[in-house]
């Protein structure tokens, strides 16, 4: 699996972990596992492949996700040299760690990297850099330095990257405000490199492919009408609000409060679509089926007879039909007052001429769908109007593209689009939600201030500073 190693004894130094090898070609070992990271790892996978004279570039992917990991590995065509395939159904935090710790172990005994690059705040880029530490490997941590203040918001994350940190001999920061919180925590200055978030990299050069290949956007447009969602729908005055959720901190009453918001804000606005491309997390998909019922736009694809007789039944009626046509039971914990609302919001979908479904909702404008890849996502998002998420990447890729940012957190590691207007802190509060989103939706002038474009988090060009970087520290 993995070809010929350069294997090097001497000559090098010691500094803590550090071992500088002198004049040879490095072995850098990228480790990630998670969505996220592999969007963000992957523009570095690629430019440090872009310099094979300096650079033997290894890949370990963990699988702490597995499809929404295989994803974005096809988008950019990254084939890992090693893959620990830990993923379980509905794991949880000791599952990953362990797992992640000890399947490193052999990885790292077999590579014997000169580095190890982490990424941000994942259970998988902490375990894995306290398996190099384990071997007295230096770490270096890319999106370095990024706090709230707040061990548990977000959870576990804000204490993965601490945890990271202390580990890293080099850290690569996003912005300046990133590299300052290390400096308060004692980092010295000549390990830390700002550098912009490479989600910026990955971000340019993919809006780059799409904008200029109409092929790839029809492709695209297909994807998304495939997956639910048939963009056509915009190409009036309908506007889009485009949502996704998925924080450990948020589960339970979190969630339930974000779907109600979400519901009632479809019920509110009938010109307005809402797209809600849902993570695979099973907590995640719980309060949308408590919420909603057990349906997407493919189960209604699938079973629009059934749901006919479904919008003309009780509620107990609604709840066998639904696991008739569904083969599995409704909403877990569908309670009367749930179903009542439930069918009143679950109304007939209508379907065109090729068969394709509207949305839910008593407007028809609700689309759950699966989580899409990186290229149909941006697609999407470029079109959004809004954006109401708890994910930390799209709350740096959004501002970018000029789309007002709603989170759905009490805290944000990332207040530079805050200071600069674009992203407002939202919480899991109905009222919240809802008044914010109405504001933007309502207030030509409001909206207008939050979406100016700005990129407060990169250039595209932080995965050539850190090549740069790597090159001038050990070689
Ligand atoms: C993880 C990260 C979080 C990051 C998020 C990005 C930790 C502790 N959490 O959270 O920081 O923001 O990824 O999305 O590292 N699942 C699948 N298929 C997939 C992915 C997930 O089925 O491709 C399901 C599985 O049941 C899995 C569950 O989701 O057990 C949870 O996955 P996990 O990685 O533990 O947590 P996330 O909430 O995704
Ligand atoms: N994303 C994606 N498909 C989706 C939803 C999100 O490709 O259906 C991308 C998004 O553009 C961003 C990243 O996934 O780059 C964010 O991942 P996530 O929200 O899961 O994690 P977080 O950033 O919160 O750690």
């Amino acid at each position: 699996m993995y070809g010929s190693r350069i294997i090097i004894c001497t000559p090098y130094t010691v500094h803590h972990t550090q071992y500088i090898k002198m004049n040879m070609k490095k072995t850098i070992l990228l480790v990630f596992g998670t969505r996220p990271e592999a969007i963000k790892m992957a523009p570095l996978v690629k430019k440090l492949q872009s310099l094979p004279d300096q650079f033997k570039t290894v890949v370990a992917v963990t699988g702490q996700h597995r499809q929404m990991l295989d994803q974005v590995l096809r988008i950019f065509d990254i084939v890992p040299d090693y893959d620990l395939n830990i993923m379980q159904a509905n794991q949880d935090l000791y599952d990953v760690t362990s797992r992640v710790l000890v399947g490193m172990r052999d990885v790292l005994k077999e590579v014997q990297p000169d580095v190890v690059l982490v990424h941000g705040d994942t259970t998988t880029s902490t375990a894995a850099a306290l398996a190099a530490f384990y071997q007295q490997i230096p770490v270096g941590h890319v999106e370095a330095g990024l706090r709230t203040g707040n061990i548990y918001s977000p959870w576990p994350e804000e204490m993965n990257r601490l945890m990271t940190g202390r580990i890293a001999t080099y850290h690569f920061a996003p912005t300046p405000l990133a590299k300052s919180n290390l400096v308060k925590e004692n980092v010295s200055e000549e390990r830390i490199l700002v550098t912009g978030n490479t989600v910026i990299d990955a971000l340019y050069m993919v809006v780059d492919k799409i904008k200029n290949d109409a092929a790839l956007q029809s492709q695209l447009r297909g994807v998304l009408k495939d997956a639910g969602y048939d963009t056509t729908r915009l190409d009036g005055s309908r506007r889009l609000v485009l949502i996704t959720g998925h924080r450990r901190e948020n589960f339970g009453d979190g969630f339930i409060s974000m779907c109600t918001a979400i519901r009632d804000l479809a019920a509110k606005y009938p010109d307005v679509d809402f797209v809600y491309p849902m993570h695979l997390n099973p907590n995640v998909r719980k309060p949308i089926q408590q919420v909603f019922g057990n349906i997407t736009q493919k189960d209604i694809k699938e079973n629009t007879e059934s749901n006919l007789a479904c919008s003309n039944a009780s509620s107990l009626d609604l709840k066998s039909a639904q696991e008739q046509a569904l083969g599995q039971p409704f909403a877990q914990s569908c309670t009367d007052t749930q179903s009542d609302s439930l069918q009143k919001n679950v109304s007939l979908p209508k379907t065109d001429e090729n068969g394709h479904a509207d949305g839910i909702g008593i407007n028809n404008n609700l689309f759950f769908i699966e989580p899409l890849e990186y290229l149909s996502f941006v697609y999407l998002m470029e079109q959004s109007t809004i954006v109401l998420t708890d994910s930390g990447g799209i709350q740096e890729e959004a501002p970018g593209l000029g789309k007002p940012v709603l989170v759905m957190r009490d805290t944000t590691e990332r207040p530079e689009a805050l200071e600069s207007g674009t992203v407002h802190l939202v919480g899991t509060n109905y009222d919240k939600i809802v008044n914010e989103v109405s504001t933007l939706l309502d207030d030509a002038e409001a909206y207008r201030k939050m979406s100016q474009a700005v990129n407060p988090y990169g250039d595209g060009l932080a995965c050539g500073r850190i090549a740069e970087f790597l090159k001038g520290k050990i070689n």
